[in-house]
């Protein structure tokens, strides 16, 4: 399986990370391709949580090259600190190589944001505040700084003569009355680059060649398909395409190279930020996923939405990411419930009719209410309990548990081949 793309199917915080890390054992390459520090991407091994909103999910396993591309947006201070982080606890980084043309994330793009949502107020999107939005219009405007001009002290001077006033006004603009010193941004940005620079790569052919050498290739999503700028709940999305196509754009691989997409399920709904979510819990059910299912955002802490499987929205990311297979996580969050829900369609408008596809209209959305099946639950399971699953694998998933796989599958009508029945590495199923 040469390459393979790892998508979210819902709103982000499926568990791609931990999806990831699993089948990176099998890997060559892993590439980050679209996003930036607003993920959060996190790996528990023997007991050890990490934690990673830029690198490479395959970073902590030093046998694998790790590639951020471009089209990513790297924030030099989560890099340099991430790294740190991971040398601090021992491991050693020397299979990480960054994208020449990778657009910087400065300071100024982070108080945009912020500034920018203030603004917004009831309107606000919600986002993680780390200067995405403001970063990718600097890339579609044609005024970014890329990692290629980062490492160019001339470069870097040139464009940040235009661009620091620019902001400083934008700033203004949006109620912000925070002052930009040129001398700061450009010396502290100037050493990252002078930093940057064994890191960086024309990526594109290092992953091409790997595909010419039959190398296994992950590429990594980040956040999920229904936070894609073009196909997600447009405007609350994030700026990037998180779609698989995005994946090609974003590190320089042509379609027809693309062997697997791999889209990571969550075996219920999480939303964090605003917008419509047409199966969210906001009762004693919703409570009880999110505490045991720990759902709080890995960058922002903010407690995430919950609610039912929707598979409306599952359904269209299948379509629109042309998914071969599955992975189903955290469905050990769903132990102990009774009666499990899963939405097949919505019902909508005036005259109640069914719609089966996901609307682009938030106004629809937001209108829209789910028409559920109703499937039995299982009991709650003891850690060893589960281990003993996982020990004599998928046979022995219990009866309920599969149905409720059986059932995603066949309303989807895409595979499940992996299922993840707990939070470490070691408590994966193939299927
Ligand atoms: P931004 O990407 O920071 O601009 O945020 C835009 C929207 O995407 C907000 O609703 C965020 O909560 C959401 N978002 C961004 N990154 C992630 C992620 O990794 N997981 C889940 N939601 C995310
Ligand atoms: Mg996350």
């Amino acid at each position: 399986m040469p390459a393979n793309i790892i998508i979210g199917t819902q709103w982000g915080d499926e568990g791609k990370g931990k999806v990831t890390d699993y089948y990176a054992k099998n890997a060559d390459v892993i590439v980050r391709y679209q996003g930036g520090s607003n993920a959060g991407h996190t790996i528990v091994v023997e007991g050890q949580v990490h934690k990673f909103h830029l690198l490479p999910s395959g970073i902590i396993q030093r046998t694998k090259t790790n590639i951020i591309s471009n089209g990513v947006v790297l924030d030099p201070e989560t890099f340099f600190s991430e790294i740190k982080t991971l040398e601090d606890k021992g491991f050693v980084v020397d299979n990480l190589f960054v994208s020449e043309r990778t657009h910087i994330v400065f300071p100024y793009h982070k108080m945009l944001d912020g500034a920018e949502e203030a603004q917004k107020g009831g309107k606000k999107i919600g986002t993680t505040k780390r200067g995405i939005g403001p970063v990718y219009t600097d890339k579609i405007a044609r005024s970014g700084v890329r990692v290629i001009d980062l490492i160019d002290e001339g470069a870097l001077r040139a464009k940040l003569e235009y661009l620091v006033p620019q902001k400083q006004k934008m700033l203004s603009m949006f109620g912000d009355s925070s002052k930009l010193s040129f001398d700061e941004i450009f010396n502290k940005y100037a050493d990252y680059g002078r930093r940057m620079k064994k890191y960086v790569r024309d990526t594109s052919v290092m992953i091409n060649d790997a595909l010419d050498q039959k190398k296994f290739i992950l590429f990594e999503g980040a956040q999920g398909t229904h936070l894609d700028v073009d196909h997600g709940t447009y405007p609350y999305t994030t700026s990037s395409n998180t779609v698989a196509g995005g994946a090609c754009t974003g590190s320089g691989v042509g379609p027809t190279r693309i062997t697997n997409v791999i889209g990571v399920v969550k075996a219920y709904t999480t939303r964090v930020g605003e917008g419509p979510m047409p199966t969210e819990l906001k009762d004693e059910t919703g409570k009880h996923i999110q505490d045991v299912g720990g759902e709080f955002g890995t960058t922002t802490g903010r407690p995430r939405r919950c609610g039912w499987l929707d598979l409306v929205l599952v359904r269209y990311s299948c379509r629109v990411n042309g998914l071969t297979q599955l992975a189903i996580t955290k469905i050990d969050v769903l132990d102990g419930i009774k009666e499990l829900k899963v939405c097949k369609a919505y019902k909508c408008g005036s005259g109640g009719e069914t719609l089966g596809d996901f609307p682009a209209s938030e106004k629809v959305l937001a209108q829209c209410e789910p028409i559920y099946d109703t499937l039995a639950g299982w009991k709650q399971y003891t850690e060893q309990e589960r281990r003993d699953i996982v020990k004599k694998g998928s046979a022995a998933i219990p009866k309920e548990m599969k149905n409720y796989i059986k059932h995603i599958e066949k309303e989807l009508k895409v595979p499940v081949k992996l299922v993840s029945i707990g939070a470490g590495r070691e408590s994966t199923i193939e299927v």
